[in-house]
Protein backbone atom coordinates (compact mmCIF):
# COMPACT_ATOMS: atom_id res chain seq x y z
CA UNK A 1 0.00 0.00 0.00
CA UNK A 2 1.30 3.63 -0.92
CA UNK A 3 -1.00 5.62 -0.09
CA UNK A 4 0.03 8.74 1.74
CA UNK A 5 -2.13 8.97 5.37
CA UNK A 6 -2.36 12.21 7.76
CA UNK A 7 -4.38 11.46 10.50
CA UNK A 8 -4.99 13.55 13.35
CA UNK A 9 -5.11 11.47 17.03
CA UNK A 10 -6.63 12.95 20.37
CA UNK A 11 -5.62 11.51 23.42
CA UNK A 12 -7.56 12.19 26.49
CA UNK A 13 -7.59 8.87 29.00
CA UNK A 14 -5.75 9.85 31.74
CA UNK A 15 -4.06 13.74 33.06
CA UNK A 16 -2.93 14.91 29.75
CA UNK A 17 -5.20 16.30 26.87
CA UNK A 18 -3.50 15.84 23.32
CA UNK A 19 -4.14 16.34 20.07
CA UNK A 20 -1.10 15.43 16.88
CA UNK A 21 -1.08 15.08 13.72
CA UNK A 22 1.02 12.44 11.96
CA UNK A 23 1.72 11.80 8.12
CA UNK A 24 3.26 8.66 6.89
CA UNK A 25 3.91 7.84 3.74
CA UNK A 26 5.04 3.89 3.25
CA UNK A 27 8.80 3.26 2.90
CA UNK A 28 9.50 6.76 4.36
CA UNK A 29 9.84 7.32 8.21
CA UNK A 30 6.66 8.58 9.71
CA UNK A 31 6.58 12.57 10.35
CA UNK A 32 5.15 13.71 13.59
CA UNK A 33 4.12 17.05 11.87
CA UNK A 34 2.65 18.60 15.48
CA UNK A 35 2.09 17.41 18.72
CA UNK A 36 0.19 19.29 21.94
CA UNK A 37 0.42 18.28 25.30
CA UNK A 38 -1.97 20.07 28.17
CA UNK A 39 -0.76 18.48 31.19
CA UNK A 40 -3.39 18.64 34.67
CA UNK A 41 -0.40 17.91 36.90
CA UNK A 42 -1.34 21.43 38.85
CA UNK A 43 -5.26 20.15 38.83
CA UNK A 44 -4.49 17.21 41.13
CA UNK A 45 -1.26 18.37 43.04
CA UNK A 46 -2.94 19.26 46.12
CA UNK A 47 -4.77 15.48 46.06
CA UNK A 48 -2.09 13.29 45.59
CA UNK A 49 -3.18 11.85 42.40
CA UNK A 50 -5.49 11.76 39.62
CA UNK A 51 -9.22 12.73 40.78
CA UNK A 52 -11.33 11.48 38.09
CA UNK A 53 -14.37 14.17 37.98
CA UNK A 54 -11.71 17.11 37.79
CA UNK A 55 -9.52 15.34 34.59
CA UNK A 56 -12.45 14.77 32.83
CA UNK A 57 -13.89 18.55 33.70
CA UNK A 58 -10.29 19.77 32.61
CA UNK A 59 -10.46 17.24 29.33
CA UNK A 60 -13.51 18.53 27.92
CA UNK A 61 -12.63 22.07 28.37
CA UNK A 62 -9.37 21.85 26.60
CA UNK A 63 -9.59 18.92 24.03
CA UNK A 64 -10.92 21.56 21.29
CA UNK A 65 -8.04 23.79 21.83
CA UNK A 66 -5.66 21.05 21.87
CA UNK A 67 -6.91 20.22 18.85
CA UNK A 68 -6.82 23.71 17.33
CA UNK A 69 -2.92 24.06 18.27
CA UNK A 70 -2.09 20.49 16.68
CA UNK A 71 -3.88 21.69 13.18
CA UNK A 72 -2.34 24.94 13.56
CA UNK A 73 1.17 23.90 14.20
CA UNK A 74 0.76 21.31 11.63
CA UNK A 75 0.09 24.19 8.91
CA UNK A 76 -2.75 21.82 7.66
CA UNK A 77 -6.69 21.35 8.08
CA UNK A 78 -9.35 19.22 8.94
CA UNK A 79 -9.87 18.63 4.89
CA UNK A 80 -6.33 17.77 4.62
CA UNK A 81 -6.92 14.60 6.95
CA UNK A 82 -7.46 11.36 6.10
CA UNK A 83 -8.71 9.78 9.26
CA UNK A 84 -9.31 10.12 12.88
CA UNK A 85 -8.21 8.47 15.88
CA UNK A 86 -8.40 8.41 19.34
CA UNK A 87 -8.01 6.50 22.38
CA UNK A 88 -11.26 4.39 23.37
CA UNK A 89 -9.76 3.25 26.48
CA UNK A 90 -8.55 1.73 28.89
CA UNK A 91 -8.40 4.81 31.27
CA UNK A 92 -10.46 6.98 33.38
CA UNK A 93 -13.75 7.12 31.91
CA UNK A 94 -14.51 10.58 31.87
CA UNK A 95 -11.82 11.70 29.72
CA UNK A 96 -11.79 8.79 27.87
CA UNK A 97 -15.75 9.90 26.92
CA UNK A 98 -14.37 13.76 25.74
CA UNK A 99 -12.33 12.48 23.37
CA UNK A 100 -14.25 9.30 21.72
CA UNK A 101 -17.41 12.13 21.74
CA UNK A 102 -15.02 14.57 20.20
CA UNK A 103 -13.39 12.56 17.96
CA UNK A 104 -17.13 10.98 16.77
CA UNK A 105 -18.52 14.35 16.03
CA UNK A 106 -15.02 15.89 13.86
CA UNK A 107 -15.69 12.17 12.20
CA UNK A 108 -19.48 13.46 11.83
CA UNK A 109 -18.99 16.69 10.38
CA UNK A 110 -16.11 16.29 8.01
CA UNK A 111 -16.62 12.28 7.02
CA UNK A 112 -13.59 11.10 7.92
CA UNK A 113 -12.73 7.85 8.94
CA UNK A 114 -12.82 6.95 12.94
CA UNK A 115 -10.74 4.76 14.13
CA UNK A 116 -10.89 3.87 17.80
CA UNK A 117 -7.56 3.34 19.70
CA UNK A 118 -6.49 0.83 22.29
CA UNK A 119 -4.26 3.49 24.71
CA UNK A 120 -1.99 0.77 25.54
CA UNK A 121 -1.35 -0.08 21.79
CA UNK A 122 -0.56 3.70 21.32
CA UNK A 123 2.60 2.94 23.89
CA UNK A 124 3.34 -0.68 22.44
CA UNK A 125 3.28 0.83 18.58
CA UNK A 126 5.67 4.07 19.29
CA UNK A 127 9.10 2.07 18.58
CA UNK A 128 7.64 1.95 14.72
CA UNK A 129 6.70 5.58 14.84
CA UNK A 130 10.16 6.26 16.06
CA UNK A 131 12.53 3.94 15.07
CA UNK A 132 10.51 1.95 12.47
CA UNK A 133 11.39 -1.13 14.52
CA UNK A 134 9.80 -4.29 12.75
CA UNK A 135 7.29 -7.15 14.30
CA UNK A 136 7.65 -9.03 16.81
CA UNK A 137 9.73 -7.13 19.41
CA UNK A 138 9.26 -7.19 22.94
CA UNK A 139 7.78 -4.17 24.51
CA UNK A 140 7.97 -3.25 28.38
CA UNK A 141 5.20 -0.62 28.88
CA UNK A 142 6.65 0.60 32.75
CA UNK A 143 4.53 4.02 33.71
CA UNK A 144 2.52 5.38 36.38
CA UNK A 145 0.01 3.37 35.29
CA UNK A 146 0.78 0.70 33.19
CA UNK A 147 3.36 -1.94 33.83
CA UNK A 148 3.45 -5.01 31.31
CA UNK A 149 5.27 -7.22 29.24
CA UNK A 150 4.33 -7.55 25.55
CA UNK A 151 5.08 -8.92 22.48
CA UNK A 152 4.24 -6.96 19.24
CA UNK A 153 2.69 -9.51 16.41
CA UNK A 154 1.10 -6.67 14.21
CA UNK A 155 -0.59 -3.56 14.61
CA UNK A 156 -3.53 -5.78 16.09
CA UNK A 157 -1.91 -7.97 18.03
CA UNK A 158 -0.25 -8.15 20.84
CA UNK A 159 0.97 -11.09 23.46
CA UNK A 160 0.80 -10.48 27.00
CA UNK A 161 3.85 -12.44 28.75
CA UNK A 162 2.82 -10.76 32.27
CA UNK A 163 2.69 -7.63 34.71
CA UNK A 164 2.15 -5.97 37.54
CA UNK A 165 -0.24 -7.56 39.60
CA UNK A 166 -0.85 -4.69 42.02
CA UNK A 167 0.83 -1.27 42.02
CA UNK A 168 2.47 0.28 38.72
CA UNK A 169 6.50 0.62 39.29
CA UNK A 170 6.08 4.92 38.67
CA UNK A 171 2.75 4.65 41.09
CA UNK A 172 5.38 2.75 43.51
CA UNK A 173 7.76 5.56 43.01
CA UNK A 174 5.26 8.21 43.29
CA UNK A 175 4.21 7.31 47.29
CA UNK A 176 7.63 6.67 48.16
CA UNK A 177 8.47 10.32 47.10
CA UNK A 178 5.18 11.31 49.32
CA UNK A 179 5.96 8.96 52.77
CA UNK A 180 9.81 10.62 52.11
CA UNK A 181 8.15 14.20 51.57
CA UNK A 182 9.64 14.62 48.28
CA UNK A 183 7.92 16.48 45.02
CA UNK A 184 5.57 15.12 42.53
CA UNK A 185 5.41 13.26 40.59
CA UNK A 186 8.12 10.97 42.69
CA UNK A 187 10.41 9.14 40.16
CA UNK A 188 12.85 12.28 39.15
CA UNK A 189 12.90 12.94 42.97
CA UNK A 190 13.69 9.73 43.86
CA UNK A 191 16.25 8.90 41.48
CA UNK A 192 17.70 11.76 42.27
CA UNK A 193 17.81 11.26 45.89
CA UNK A 194 18.86 7.60 45.19
CA UNK A 195 22.05 9.02 43.21
CA UNK A 196 23.76 10.14 46.54
CA UNK A 197 22.33 7.01 48.78
CA UNK A 198 23.51 3.87 49.56
CA UNK A 199 21.58 0.67 48.11
CA UNK A 200 22.73 -1.85 50.82
CA UNK A 201 21.63 -0.02 53.99
CA UNK A 202 18.52 -1.46 53.72
CA UNK A 203 17.20 -4.63 52.49
CA UNK A 204 13.97 -3.79 51.04
CA UNK A 205 12.51 -7.14 49.02
CA UNK A 206 12.33 -8.44 45.81
CA UNK A 207 8.52 -9.25 45.00
CA UNK A 208 7.39 -12.67 42.95
CA UNK A 209 11.47 -12.93 42.06
CA UNK A 210 11.33 -16.49 43.48
CA UNK A 211 8.86 -17.24 41.36
CA UNK A 212 8.40 -18.73 37.79
CA UNK A 213 7.04 -16.17 34.95
CA UNK A 214 6.95 -12.64 33.94
CA UNK A 215 4.67 -11.09 36.62
CA UNK A 216 5.51 -8.67 39.24
CA UNK A 217 4.35 -7.02 42.72
CA UNK A 218 5.29 -3.42 43.63
CA UNK A 219 2.86 -3.07 46.38
CA UNK A 220 4.48 -4.57 49.32
CA UNK A 221 7.52 -2.57 48.29
CA UNK A 222 6.10 0.99 49.52
CA UNK A 223 5.08 -0.97 52.74
CA UNK A 224 8.36 -2.18 53.81
CA UNK A 225 9.61 1.57 52.95
CA UNK A 226 7.31 2.97 55.13
CA UNK A 227 8.00 0.33 58.00
CA UNK A 228 12.14 1.24 57.55
CA UNK A 229 11.16 4.83 57.84
CA UNK A 230 9.04 4.83 60.43
CA UNK A 231 11.65 2.56 62.75
CA UNK A 232 14.26 5.25 61.86
CA UNK A 233 11.35 7.96 63.02
CA UNK A 234 10.82 5.86 66.50
CA UNK A 235 14.84 5.57 67.01
CA UNK A 236 15.64 8.94 66.21
CA UNK A 237 12.82 11.05 66.08
CA UNK A 238 13.29 11.90 62.44
CA UNK A 239 14.77 10.99 59.32
CA UNK A 240 18.38 12.49 58.09
CA UNK A 241 18.38 13.91 54.62
CA UNK A 242 21.14 10.72 54.29
CA UNK A 243 18.72 8.54 56.28
CA UNK A 244 16.28 9.11 53.25
CA UNK A 245 18.85 9.23 50.26
CA UNK A 246 19.92 5.22 51.52
CA UNK A 247 15.58 4.76 51.34
CA UNK A 248 15.45 6.25 48.10
CA UNK A 249 18.55 4.20 46.65
CA UNK A 250 17.17 0.85 48.39
CA UNK A 251 13.88 1.32 47.11
CA UNK A 252 15.03 1.91 43.57
CA UNK A 253 17.27 -0.84 43.80
CA UNK A 254 14.63 -2.96 44.54
CA UNK A 255 12.09 -2.06 41.38
CA UNK A 256 15.24 -1.96 39.58
CA UNK A 257 16.12 -6.00 40.15
CA UNK A 258 12.75 -7.28 39.95
CA UNK A 259 11.84 -5.29 36.62
CA UNK A 260 15.35 -6.89 35.44
CA UNK A 261 15.30 -10.38 36.49
CA UNK A 262 11.77 -10.16 35.03
CA UNK A 263 12.93 -8.47 31.78
CA UNK A 264 15.55 -11.52 31.10
CA UNK A 265 12.80 -14.01 31.64
CA UNK A 266 10.35 -12.03 28.68
CA UNK A 267 13.08 -11.78 26.86
CA UNK A 268 13.36 -15.66 27.03
CA UNK A 269 9.94 -16.07 26.18
CA UNK A 270 9.95 -13.57 23.41
CA UNK A 271 13.08 -15.47 21.80
CA UNK A 272 11.20 -18.91 20.96
CA UNK A 273 9.55 -16.59 18.73
CA UNK A 274 12.61 -16.75 16.60
CA UNK A 275 12.90 -12.99 15.39
CA UNK A 276 15.13 -12.22 13.12
CA UNK A 277 16.41 -9.07 14.72
CA UNK A 278 15.24 -9.23 18.27
CA UNK A 279 14.49 -6.47 20.15
CA UNK A 280 13.57 -4.57 23.39
CA UNK A 281 11.46 -1.48 23.29
CA UNK A 282 10.36 0.78 26.68
CA UNK A 283 7.70 2.85 27.05
CA UNK A 284 6.27 4.79 29.79
CA UNK A 285 7.88 7.29 32.62
CA UNK A 286 9.47 4.61 34.27
CA UNK A 287 11.87 4.32 31.31
CA UNK A 288 13.49 7.56 32.06
CA UNK A 289 14.83 6.28 35.17
CA UNK A 290 18.78 6.40 34.46
CA UNK A 291 19.27 3.40 36.90
CA UNK A 292 16.35 0.97 34.74
CA UNK A 293 17.29 2.16 31.64
CA UNK A 294 21.73 1.35 31.80
CA UNK A 295 20.63 -2.06 33.04
CA UNK A 296 17.94 -2.70 30.58
CA UNK A 297 20.34 -1.35 28.14
CA UNK A 298 22.94 -4.09 29.53
CA UNK A 299 20.32 -6.62 29.74
CA UNK A 300 19.69 -6.06 25.73
CA UNK A 301 23.95 -5.77 25.47
CA UNK A 302 24.86 -9.06 27.06
CA UNK A 303 21.48 -11.17 25.23
CA UNK A 304 21.96 -9.81 21.72
CA UNK A 305 18.97 -7.15 21.66
CA UNK A 306 18.31 -4.26 20.22
CA UNK A 307 17.59 -1.46 22.78
CA UNK A 308 14.76 0.74 21.81
CA UNK A 309 13.60 4.09 24.14
CA UNK A 310 11.80 6.50 22.14
CA UNK A 311 12.37 10.10 23.37
CA UNK A 312 10.77 10.56 26.44
CA UNK A 313 7.98 12.92 25.08
CA UNK A 314 7.07 10.11 22.97
CA UNK A 315 6.99 7.34 25.80
CA UNK A 316 4.74 9.35 28.01
CA UNK A 317 1.13 10.11 27.13
CA UNK A 318 0.90 11.84 23.93
CA UNK A 319 -1.31 11.97 20.61
CA UNK A 320 1.40 11.41 18.39
CA UNK A 321 1.25 7.76 19.41
CA UNK A 322 -2.76 7.31 18.75
CA UNK A 323 -2.33 9.02 15.32
CA UNK A 324 0.19 6.66 14.68
CA UNK A 325 -1.73 3.43 16.07
CA UNK A 326 -4.58 4.69 14.39
CA UNK A 327 -2.85 4.55 11.19
CA UNK A 328 -1.63 1.47 11.24
CA UNK A 329 -5.20 -0.07 12.59
CA UNK A 330 -6.80 1.82 9.51
CA UNK A 331 -4.20 0.15 7.27
CA UNK A 332 -5.15 -3.10 8.85
CA UNK A 333 -8.34 -2.75 8.00
CA UNK A 334 -10.02 -1.49 10.97
CA UNK A 335 -12.35 1.31 11.10
CA UNK A 336 -15.03 2.49 13.73
CA UNK A 337 -18.77 3.74 12.87
CA UNK A 338 -20.42 5.78 15.81
CA UNK A 339 -21.45 2.85 18.01
CA UNK A 340 -17.78 2.91 19.51
CA UNK A 341 -17.60 2.64 22.60
CA UNK A 342 -15.19 4.49 25.49
CA UNK A 343 -13.75 1.28 27.57
CA UNK A 344 -12.16 1.71 30.82
CA UNK A 345 -11.03 -1.46 30.67
CA UNK A 346 -9.75 -2.93 27.66
CA UNK A 347 -6.62 -5.38 27.72
CA UNK A 348 -4.82 -5.89 24.69
CA UNK A 349 -3.95 -8.82 24.56
CA UNK A 350 -8.07 -10.41 25.52
CA UNK A 351 -6.53 -14.28 25.56
CA UNK A 352 -4.19 -12.78 28.52
CA UNK A 353 -5.61 -13.20 32.72
CA UNK A 354 -7.06 -10.16 33.38
CA UNK A 355 -5.06 -8.50 35.97
CA UNK A 356 -6.16 -7.68 39.50
CA UNK A 357 -6.64 -3.93 41.34
CA UNK A 358 -6.82 -0.61 40.52
CA UNK A 359 -3.80 1.64 40.02
CA UNK A 360 -4.04 5.42 41.10
CA UNK A 361 -4.54 6.83 37.50
CA UNK A 362 -7.33 4.58 36.83
CA UNK A 363 -8.11 0.61 36.03
CA UNK A 364 -5.56 -1.52 35.29
CA UNK A 365 -5.68 -3.01 31.60
O1 LIG B 1 4.03 7.53 31.31
P1 LIG B 1 3.74 8.54 32.35
O2 LIG B 1 4.06 9.98 32.07
O3 LIG B 1 2.21 8.56 32.72
C1 LIG B 1 1.46 7.44 33.00
O4 LIG B 1 1.58 6.95 34.13
O5 LIG B 1 0.70 7.02 32.11
O6 LIG B 1 4.50 8.07 33.66
C2 LIG B 1 4.49 8.84 34.82
C3 LIG B 1 5.14 8.03 35.90
C4 LIG B 1 5.06 8.70 37.24
O7 LIG B 1 4.61 7.77 38.19
C5 LIG B 1 6.49 9.15 37.50
O8 LIG B 1 6.84 9.19 38.88
C6 LIG B 1 7.28 8.10 36.77
O9 LIG B 1 6.53 7.84 35.60
N1 LIG B 1 8.61 8.58 36.43
C7 LIG B 1 9.75 8.04 36.89
C8 LIG B 1 10.81 8.85 36.42
N2 LIG B 1 10.28 9.86 35.66
C9 LIG B 1 8.93 9.68 35.69
N3 LIG B 1 9.96 6.96 37.67
C10 LIG B 1 11.23 6.66 37.98
N4 LIG B 1 12.29 7.40 37.58
C11 LIG B 1 12.13 8.49 36.81
N5 LIG B 1 13.19 9.22 36.43
ZN1 LIG C 1 -0.01 5.83 29.10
Amino acid sequence: MTQALTFLGLESSCDDTAAAVVRHLPGTAPEILSSVVIGQTDLHAAFGGVVPEIAARAHAEKLDHAVEAALANSGLGLRDLDGIAVTAGPGLIGGVLSGVMLAKGLSAATGLPLVGVNHLAGHALTPRLTDSLPFPYLMLLVSGGHCQFLVAKAADHFVRLGGTIDDAPGEAFDKTAKLLGLAQPGGPAVEREAALGDAKRFAFPRPLLNQPGCDMSFSGLKTALLRARDALIAEKGGITIQDRRDLCAGFQAAVTDVLVEKTRRAINLYRDLAPNDPALAVAGGVAANQAIRGRLTALCAASGLHFVAPPLALCTDNAAMIAWAGIERFRAGHQNDFTLVARPRWPLDATAQPMIGSGKKGAKA
